[in-house]
Formats: structure tokens, sequence, C-alpha cells
């Protein structure tokens, strides 16, 4: 069973909307789609669900059929949904993986990918980074790794690698987005320097509180390392990185609040504003 491990707001006339995921209950998402919905005068209630790998279909279907509005999907079903909707957003087809599922009153659900806009609005945006003619090592070939390739690729980098645990998984990949540019899939022990622009790490990792073990060389005074978990703390990535004096180490809290607007929009074609909610999450990250 979904396991919603929020208390639904009381309001029985508020759009129903929620995450899916397994684990979801260290989510900030139910607050701040509540600050967006408070900020932008939409009555709507975002509960959290607490989905088993191989069960995401069934019980996403049951959430639409009782009245769910949209779902936010994370780790791991975001292949599965994909999989699930009946129309792809062009961002979403790319990526073969979705995070936002909008469900209409002629029962299509359409998928959409808001994760790649979200990081690099973050990046560039948030951080001001400029990524133009930058070396760029992505690590993990998973579904967070799925969506931000293509915006990546967007831009006019030096070089993409895209490294993985599992090599094959990142050299297919990178077979996959090479009509977008210049991109390599290896093992992390086939990495090399000179030290890189800027390092993503979009493994799952972190979640075991492990960081593999990565080639010396990679991170040098200029390197930024951006980790797309959030959470409160240091995470194995961020320590590495912090261990090896890299000159700047974030976490994905900005691209968290970014992709929530981008679904917040689809939703109810309303864009809030994200400023507000990210200095109010900067008291707790
Ligand atoms: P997500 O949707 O978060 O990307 P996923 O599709 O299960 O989830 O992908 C998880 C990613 O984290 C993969 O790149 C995985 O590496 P493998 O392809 O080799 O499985 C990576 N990963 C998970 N645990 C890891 C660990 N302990 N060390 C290194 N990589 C790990």
């Amino acid at each position: 069973m979904a396991r919603p491990v929020s208390e639904p707001v009381e309001d029985p006339t508020a759009d129903q909307y929620g995450l899916a995921g397994h684990p979801v209950d260290h989510s900030w998402s139910p607050f701040i789609h509540g600050m967006f919905a408070k900020a932008t005068g939409q009555n709507l209630a975002y509960r959290l669900f607490d989905i088993e790998p191989g069960a995401f279909r069934r019980e996403a279907l049951r959430l639409f059929t009782s009245g769910l509005k949209g779902l936010n999907v994370t780790l791991p079903h975001k292949q599965a949904a994909a999989e699930l909707v009946n129309e792809l957003t062009p961002r979403a087809a790319r990526a073969q993986a979705v995070n936002t599922i909008a469900f209409y009153e002629d029962t299509t659900l359409l998928g959409d990918n808001t994760d790649g806009l979200g990081l690099l609005v973050d990046l560039e945006t948030n951080l001001g980074l400029d990524l133009a003619n930058k070396r760029v090592l992505v690590l993990g070939a998973g579904g967070a790794v799925r969506g931000i390739l293509a915006p990546l690729l967007e831009r006019p980098l030096r070089a993409l690698v895209i490294a993985n645990r599992t090599s094959a998984r990142a050299k297919a990949l990178a077979t996959e987005f090479g009509d977008l540019g210049s991109v390599e899939g290896c093992g992390f022990e086939q990495v090399e320097g000179p030290p890189y622009d800027l390092i993503i790490n979009g493994t799952s990792a972190s979640l075991s509180g492990e960081m593999p073990q990565m080639p010396a060389g990679l991170v040098g005074e200029d390197t930024v390392c951006y980790d797309l978990a959030y959470g409160r703390g240091e995470t194995p990535f961020t320590r590495w990185a912090r261990s090896l004096h890299a000159a700047r180490v974030d976490k994905g809290w900005g691209m968290l609040v970014e992709q929530a607007a981008a679904s917040f929009a689809l939703w109810r074609g309303v864009r809030p504003d994200t400023r507000p909610v990210l200095e109010a999450l900067a008291r707790f990250r």
C-alpha cells in the first residue's frame, strides 16, 4: 500500500498532489509546495506516498483514480513513471525519466522532467556559474542523471564525462545522449585529471553513507562540487570534496526548489517566486 507519511490537509476542497518515492519521509517537498500555494493563493494539499519498488504502477494508478491531480516522482520510480504515463514532454522523452505527472480531466497522464531545468537554474542563476567551455564530470548513471544530461549538453561545454560504478551503464548513457554533444562514459577508476571545473554527484551512494573510491587529481582549487542529493549537514560526497579543497561545495537544495517551481507551474499554470522559499530553506540546511 502507498503510505501517506504526512497528515492529509483537512480542507476537503483542496486539490490533491503529492510525492511518490522510497524513502520519502525526509522530503521537503510538502513544505516547498505549501509555501508556493500560499504565495500564489492556490488551494492545494501535498502529501508524501512511500511506495515500494515494483509497486509504482499499481499504486500511482490507484492514487489518480481516487482523485490525485498530480504527482512528483523520486527515487527509485522515475523510470517506472516514464513507462506509466500516456504522454511525455520532449524533455521527459529524451530523459526516459519522469519526476512530474499531471493528471488531466480527459484522463491523460502527462509525464514531464523538471530536474534538469531545476539544476541549470540553480547552477547558473542562483550560484552564478557560467558553463561555457567548462569540463564537467557527472557521477552516476541512473534516473537522476538521465534528467540532467540533455540540459547540460545544451550548454557549450568543453567536455562531459559520465562515470559510474557499473561502467557499462555510463557508456550506454553516453551513446544514448551522444547526438546532443561530446559525451564519454567510463568507470570511476578510468576518470583522469586535470581537475574538472564542475563535478556533479548523481549516485545514490550517499543514501548508504558511502563515497565511491575516486582517482586522485579530479578536484582542484577552482572545482565546484555539487551533490544532487540534499539534506542537512555533509554527505559523503561533500565531505570528499571539502577534504580536497574544492572551490565551492553545494547540495541540491536550490535544484529541489527550482524543479518544484516548474512542477507547480505545470500543474497550476502559475509560476511561483522561488526566492522566498530558498531564503526560508537556508535557515534549515
Ligand atoms: P536514481 O534514480 O537515484 O539515479 P538509480 O537509477 O537506482 O537511482 O541509480 C542509482 C545510481 O547510484 C547508479 O548510478 C548506481 O550505480 P550502478 O549503476 O553501478 O548501480 C549508483 N550507486 C548506488 N549505490 C552506489 C554505491 N554504493 N557506490 C557507487 N555508486 C552507487
